[in-house]
């Protein structure tokens, strides 16, 4: 298949262009598209061959449900059913914007679309594009990120185009992921709000505006010991891996940036390919193997918008072993933590 890609200027579409992508949308096509976290790959979440288009094109395992993406708010009706006060609430405070809220799903929502499961996933996105394209294409656009399942979610069209170009209809070039995580996610459809994936839309925010709210056990997780089944199907999977074998090290900024230095002289010295994933404020310890800078330790926001870049970096230049530092938080740090701990299998090394 021949992948048209076009390029936004400012966060717009030229006319011609947008209907071009909606049509394609609106045949049951696939056109991967940016969004405020991550790009997502589009496709009429109320077709259910244009749904399974996505599973083949990324090679999802099929019981993975997909978010569907709307563009205004009454959208939430047609698709969810016994909608609870608090979903208004939080879609009120929080969209368009990196939210997602999980409640029961209505019959026009095909079973392909939600993992064959009664419930559904629903995100208005921040990003003007995004919004224009479900909008001009009809209004509900499944979109889960727009990666082959297992690698690190794309935050800029190149990294689309490394994994499905000739596989799906069209790429839109809009430039950096400004997020860079993928959105929170909240369960709405049982008695107790649930967080199941953690994003920038933390635990407190959501708790200002409508009180408790709980993490699903797998999301504080910190070791594979643990045998807990997650309640989003996505999070179970070794997600965000790269090819290299990647190890986190915490502790304090001496003892970190020192056993990270010997371990990297001791492979090289065996002969191995070393990555090491620094802050602006730490690079400058680092004596051995390649150096990529994720972010600065001051803007907690640049570390999870150059987490999935530095990953994929590192999987280019195909290094063996890769070593990061840990980035504990409590709010954007938990986001950054769950998806770095997945990639690394939870291979977390204590240095205190
Ligand atoms: O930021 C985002 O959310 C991006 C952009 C493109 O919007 N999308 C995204 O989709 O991250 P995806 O498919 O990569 O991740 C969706 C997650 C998966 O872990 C999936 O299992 C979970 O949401 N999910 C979707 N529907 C669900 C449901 N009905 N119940 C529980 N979990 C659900
Ligand atoms: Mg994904």
């Amino acid at each position: 298949m021949n992948t048209i890609i076009i390029k936004s200027k400012d966060d717009v579409l030229s006319e011609e262009d947008l209907k071009e992508a909606a049509d394609i949308l609106k045949c049951g096509g696939l056109v991967a598209f940016p969004t405020e976290t991550v790009y997502g790959l589009g496709a009429d979440g109320l077709n259910p061959k244009a749904s399974i288009k996505i599973y083949e094109a990324k090679g999802r395992p099929s019981d993975n449900p997909l978010i569907i993406h709307i563009a205004s708010l009454s959208q939430m009706d047609v698709i969810a059913r016994d909608i609870p006060d608090e979903a208004y609430k939080l879609a009120r405070v929080f969209w368009p914007g990196p939210l997602t809220i999980i409640l029961n799903k209505k019959e026009i929502v095909p079973t392909e679309t939600t993992g064959g499961l009664d419930t559904v996933a629903i995100r208005l996105p921040a990003s003007k594009i995004a919004r224009d394209l479900i909008e001009a294409s009809g209004g509900y656009i499944a979109a889960p990120s727009a990666n082959t399942s297992g690698r690190p979610s794309p935050t800029s069209a190149r990294h689309v185009i490394e994994d499905l170009s000739g596989k799906i209809d069209m790429i839109i070039d809009g430039g950096k992921s400004t997020l860079g995580l993928e959105s929170t996610i909240i369960d709405l459809s049982s008695s107790i709000p649930t967080i199941l994936r953690p994003g920038s839309i933390t635990k407190s925010m959501l708790e200002n505006v409508i009180g408790q709210v709980e993490y699903d056990g797998v999301v504080l997780q910190r070791d594979m010991g643990e045998d807990m089944v997650p309640k989003a199907p996505g999070m179970k999977y070794r997600h965000y891996a790269p090819e290299g074998s990647l190890a986190i090290y915490e502790g304090s900024t001496e003892k970190v940036t020192k056993a990270i230095n010997d371990k990297a002289k001791e492979l090289i010295n065996a002969g191995k390919s070393v990555g090491i994933i620094a802050t602006e404020e730490t690079k400058h310890f680092y004596k051995y193997g390649i150096i990529k800078v994720i972010g600065s330790r001051s803007d907690e926001d640049s570390i999870a918008a150059g987490l999935y870049g530095v990953l994929r970096d590192f999987d280019d230049i195909h290094v063996e072993y890769i070593f990061s530092e840990s980035f504990e938080g409590d709010d954007l740090g938990q986001a950054i933590m769950n998806r770095l701990l997945k990639a690394a299998g939870y291979n977390l090394i204590l240095v205190e």
